[in-house]
C-alpha cells in the first residue's frame, strides 16, 4: 500500500484565502490587521521562520512590524518592548519567536503579552481557555493539525490518536484539542519516558509525531491504514544539498508511507498550516478589537 501524500500547502492556501477576504473587509472599514514579530538574536532556523511569516503577512495584505533585536537584549528590555506593543492600538497581535537566548526567561516574556494580542496562544490565560473550552486564541501548529484532519475528512470520532511528544507548543495542546468533543479522539501521549514506544504507536489510527527527533518513527511502528501527521522539522547534514543540510521530519517518510493511508511530507505538510492559522488569529484579533469585543478573549 502507498499512502496519500497530504498537500499542506493547498489546505493552507484555502485557509489563507479566507483570512485575506476578512482582511479586505477590515481594511474597507479603515482597520489594518497588524502583527508585531519580535526576533531576538540570529538563530538561523528562527530567522528563516520569521522571514516566512513576514512574507505571508504581506501576501495577505496584513501589516508585519518587524522587530529584530540583538542577542544581548536583556529580559527587562524585551518585556518593556512588549509593554509598548500591548499599549499600541495599531498592533493587533504580538509574536515573540522562540527559542529566546538562554539569559531570557521565556515564561516571563510570554506572560508579559496581553492575552488579547496573544496570537501564538502561548499565554497561560490562552492555555487555560483552550483547556476549559472558553473563547481564546488556539496555538497555531496544533490548531492547524486539527483543521487539516477536518478538511481531509479523516475520521476522528472514537479514533485512537497517539501523540509522540509533550512540548508546550505542540504535544500538550494537540493532545488537548484531539480530546475535545468536536474531535472526540481517544488520546495517548508518548514521550521520552515511554516504555516500548512502538507498542503504543502501532495502535494509533492517527499518529502524530512531535518529538523533535529526526526519523524517530519508522514504518514498522505504524498501524496499516493509519493517518500519519509529521510535525517535526529537523535539519540534518547533507553535503549534496546546496545549503549543506536538509529538512526531515520525525517520521521516516520512505518506510511509513508504505504502511499509512495518509501522510504529511516535510517540508510542505504541517508547516504551511502553522502560518495559515497564525494569519487567521491575527485577523480574528483585529476583528474582535474593531468590534470592541476584546473582553471575550480574556
Ligand atoms: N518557535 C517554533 N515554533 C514557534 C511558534 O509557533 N511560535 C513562536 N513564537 N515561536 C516558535
Amino acid at each position: 500500500m502507498s499512502a496519500i501524500i497530504i498537500d499542506g500547502k493547498e489546505i493552507a492556501r484555502r485557509v489563507r484565502e479566507d483570512s485575506a477576504a476578512r482582511t479586505r473587509t477590515l481594511r474597507a472599514s479603515g482597520v489594518e490587521p497588524c502583527l508585531a514579530v519580535v526576533l531576538v538574536g540570529e538563530d538561523p532556523a528562527s530567522v528563516s521562520y520569521v522571514t516566512g511569516k513576514e512574507k505571508a503577512l504581506a501576501e495577505a495584505a496584513m501589516v508585519g512590524r518587524d522587530l529584530r533585536l540583538p542577542a544581548s537584549t536583556s529580559e527587562t528590555e524585551l518585556i518593556d518592548l512588549i509593554g509598548a506593543l500591548n499599549a499600541d492600538p495599531a498592533v493587533h497581535g504580538i509574536l515573540v519567536q522562540l527559542p529566546l537566548p538562554k539569559h531570557i526567561r521565556e515564561d516571563r516574556v510570554i506572560m508579559a503579552i496581553d492575552p488579547a494580542k496573544d496570537v501564538d496562544g502561548f499565554h497561560p490565560v490562552s492555555v487555560g481557555n483552550m483547556v476549559i473550552g472558553t473563547p481564546g486564541f488556539l496555538p497555531c501548529t496544533p490548531h492547524g493539525v486539527i483543521v487539516m484532519l477536518k478538511e481531509l475528512k479523516i475520521p476522528t470520532d472514537g479514533a485512537h490518536a497517539v501523540v509522540v511528544g509533550r512540548s508546550n507548543i505542540v504535544g500538550k495542546p494537540l493532545a488537548n484539542l484531539l480530546a475535545r468533543r468536536d474531535v472526540n479522539a481517544t488520546v495517548t501521549v508518548c514521550h521520552t519516558g515511554t516504555r516500548n514506544l512502538a507498542e503504543h504507536t502501532r495502535r494509533a489510527d492517527i499518529l502524530i509525531a512531535a518529538a523533535g527527533r529526526p526519523r524517530l518513527l519508522t514504518g514498522d511502528m505504524v498501524k496499516p491504514g493509519a493517518a500519519v501527521i509529521d510535525v517535526g522539522v529537523n535539519r540534518v547534514e547533507d553535503a549534496s544539498a546546496k545549503k549543506g543540510y536538509r529538512l526531515v521530519g520525525d517520521v521516516d517518510f520512505a518506510s511509513a508511507s508504505e504502511v499509512a493511508s495518509y501522510i504529511t511530507p516535510v517540508p510542505g505538510g504541517v508547516g504551511p498550516m502553522t502560518i495559515a492559522m497564525l494569519l487567521r488569529n491575527v485577523v480574528e484579533a483585529a476583528e474582535l478589537r474593531s468590534a470592541g469585543a476584546e473582553r471575550t478573549i480574556r
